[in-house]
């Protein structure tokens, strides 16, 4: 039996359209997931719509809609934004459906016997920009009033509302991290989160009354739940908690929540608590990614730099959108979209590294050995090294994909393009076909070999271009797993007519 992977997204607010920033961790956590199939196992990946909550109501009612419209309205975006970014999510799930009710419903009983769930009031600082409650330490000030120490306008809040004892589970929780060091990630957030939870905790509010938009509270509909105890449990509803015979059952515990930091303490706190006290384990880890400015300046509609993924894929191509994404920012770092640094490294790293590598080997096979694999001549030292490194490729990148250092498990891949480039300049085949046209046809099925490996470890981030190659290089569609590199291409297999993937850019001058 394969071994099971579970990977998630956060499940995207619906109150406004998408944008790059959520693509951005759409495009990482199918990466991981596509990277793990790839690696034999039966993954499961997630995302989704977090529909209710204060903030959602508030954006339909400004929007003048009925609630349900709206947010119907606006996951079909999140959902077409999903499949134009190429994600290979296996479902796709919205907190406004009714086996969402059920579970969450199931989840509030469990905590509630456990006795960790109290009637009592909340009286203080509310966030409906981060729907987070804050203490008036957090707080910070300025002329338009308190602010969240995310800048996000507060309003005093008096109303009843159930608490979960989240000041009771302190000394689980640290225990928990203790036995789990892999559990928070990246150190930077582990370290705030920490300190967070070594710092002492307070009982969180669960329950809102002062609105409605939301799931009742079991056996009091006056009180809706809190919108965060309602979309963290989007990600065992996915698995039909509370039927443990249900089949995706066997997926629990998530093998991975991606996170954007902004919501790290959501999922490495009060996420554990809540399950820990209905006695469901844990999931192994939660990995925090930074933050995405545009051209240098935090994203946002009054600014007008808002970037639409959808377009952008349009204009230049999903892949070179995805590559630039998981290339140009160490993951789990802030970092900056750029259009010049994109466009730039399309050109380069796409087109002249890989695209040319694939484009000069391939050609050169097409004219010069009638278009078949030739068969593997005696191998120099220059040939070892180079086929050495490509073999050390799949180990290479589990290391790092395994921390999700997706940019470093992309920079090996290219230490080997960069390597194939100097061996064909070097070896130069076009010339050896006038003196030596074995050697030549060895030469060039090295290169074949290496490019089969490159671009069967690339299909994870440019899963359209690396099909395409691998098509190119006689690849069979069943043969592209890792597993499969241990078993060579027979000799003389048909080349079809190659044809370049990565189209250079040139921007249009006004
Ligand atoms: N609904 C909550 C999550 C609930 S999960 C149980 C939420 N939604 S959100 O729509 O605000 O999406 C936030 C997520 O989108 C971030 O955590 C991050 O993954 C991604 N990003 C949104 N803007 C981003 C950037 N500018 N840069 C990088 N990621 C960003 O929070």
């Amino acid at each position: 039996m394969k071994p099971t992977f579970y990977v998630t997204t956060p499940i995207y607010y619906v109150n406004g359209a998408p944008h790059v920033g959520h693509a951005y961790t759409t495009i990482a956590a199918d990466v991981m997931a596509r990277w793990k199939r790839l690696d034999g196992y039966d993954v499961f990946f997630l995302t989704g719509t977090d529909e209710h909550g204060q903030k959602v109501e508030k954006a339909a009612a400004d929007a003048g809609m009925p609630p349900q419209l709206f947010v119907d309205g606006i996951s079909a975006q999140f959902q077409a934004m999903t499949a134009r970014m190429g994600s290979s999510n296996d479902a796709f799930i919205r907190t406004t459906e009714e086996r969402h009710k059920v579970t969450c419903s199931a989840l509030w009983e469990r905590v509630a016997e456990a006795g960790d769930i109290y009637l009592g009031g909340y009286e203080g600082w509310y966030a409906i920009r981060d729907e987070a409650f804050y203490g008036a330490d957090e707080l910070v000030d300025s002329p338009g009033g308190k602010l969240a120490p995310t800048g996000a306008p507060v309003e005093w809040v008096t109303e009843p509302s159930y608490f979960f004892r989240l000041a009771a589970w302190q000394e689980r929780l640290l225990a928990f991290y203790e036995a789990n060091p892999d559990f928070l990630a990246p150190s930077s957030t582990r370290n705030e989160v920490l300190s967070f939870v070594r710092g002492g905790l307070t009982d969180l509010s669960i329950s809102r009354t002062s609105f409605t938009w939301g799931i009742p509270v079991p056996g009091d509909p006056a009180h809706v739940m809190y919108v965060w105890f309602d979309a963290l449990t989007n990600y065992i509803t996915a698995l039909g908690y509370p039927a443990k015979d249900a089949d995706l059952w066997r997926f629990w515990p998530a093998d991975l929540h991606l996170v954007g930091k902004e919501i790290a303490r959501f999922h490495m706190v009060f996420w554990p608590a809540f399950l820990m006290s209905a006695g469901i384990a844990p999931p192994r880890r939660v990995f925090a990614n930074g933050w995405l400015t545009i051209e240098g300046e935090k994203m946002s509609k009054s600014v007008g730099n808002v970037i639409d993924p959808m377009a952008l894929a349009d204009e230049l191509g999903l892949d070179a959108v995805r590559f630039y994404l998981m290339r140009e920012v160490p993951f789990g770092n802030d970092g900056n979209y750029s259009r010049r640094a994109l466009i730039g490294r399309m050109n380069t790293e796409l087109a002249n590294d890989l695209g040319n590598l694939a484009q000069r080997s391939l050609s050169l096979l097409a004219k010069n050995c009638d278009g078949k694999l030739p068969p593997v001549g005696p191998t120099t030292e220059d040939d070892a090294a180079l086929r050495a490194m490509a073999a050390a490729l799949p180990d290479a990148l589990r290391a790092r994909l395994d921390r999700q250092a997706i940019g470093d498990g992309i920079e090996e891949v290219w230490k080997v393009i960069r390597a194939g480039n100097s061996y064909i300049d070097k070896q130069a085949p076009w010339a050896l076909r006038k003196t030596d046209i074995d050697r030549m046809g060895s030469v060039l099925r090295v290169l074949a070999d290496v490019l089969r490996v490159a671009a069967t470890v690339l299909q994870p981030v440019m899963p359209d271009s690396m099909a395409a190659m691998l098509d190119q290089l006689g690849v069979p569609p069943d043969r592209r797993l890792l597993a499969d590199l241990a078993t060579a291409l027979p000799d003389g297999t048909v080349l079809p007519a190659p044809q370049g993937v990565f189209p250079r850019h040139v921007e249009a001058t006004a």
